[in-house]
């Protein structure tokens, strides 16, 4: 199963985008805009969909907007916890 999730919000950089799974990380612009977070959301949604044997990705562009996939398995293997 494909699940896309997108906005046509201020986007990231491409360094940015391979960066947003991981835990705390939060991009400078961000930071700088001062919008709250406390840069855990997405790592925590990778961990969830990867214990449901998926994946999940992130694409974007500055300006544009974001698109965030996950694709996960139609018939769920045994639970990895
Ligand atoms: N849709 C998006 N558009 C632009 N940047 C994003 C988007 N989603 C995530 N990011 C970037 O990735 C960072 C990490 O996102 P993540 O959801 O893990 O944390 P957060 O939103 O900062 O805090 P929280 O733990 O409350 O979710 C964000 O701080 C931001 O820099
Ligand atoms: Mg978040």
């Amino acid at each position: 199963m494909l699940l896309h999730v997108a906005d046509d919000g201020m986007g990231m950089t491409a360094a940015d985008a391979a960066r947003v799974f991981t835990r705390f990380f939060r991009s400078p612009a961000v930071r700088e805009g001062s919008i709250p977070g406390a840069g855990l959301g997405l790592s925590i949604t990778k961990a969830i969909v990867e214990r449901h044997g998926g994946s999940i990705s992130c694409s974007s562009r500055p300006g544009r907007g974001s698109t965030f996939t996950v694709e996960l398995p139609a018939e769920a293997g045994p639970p990895a916890f």
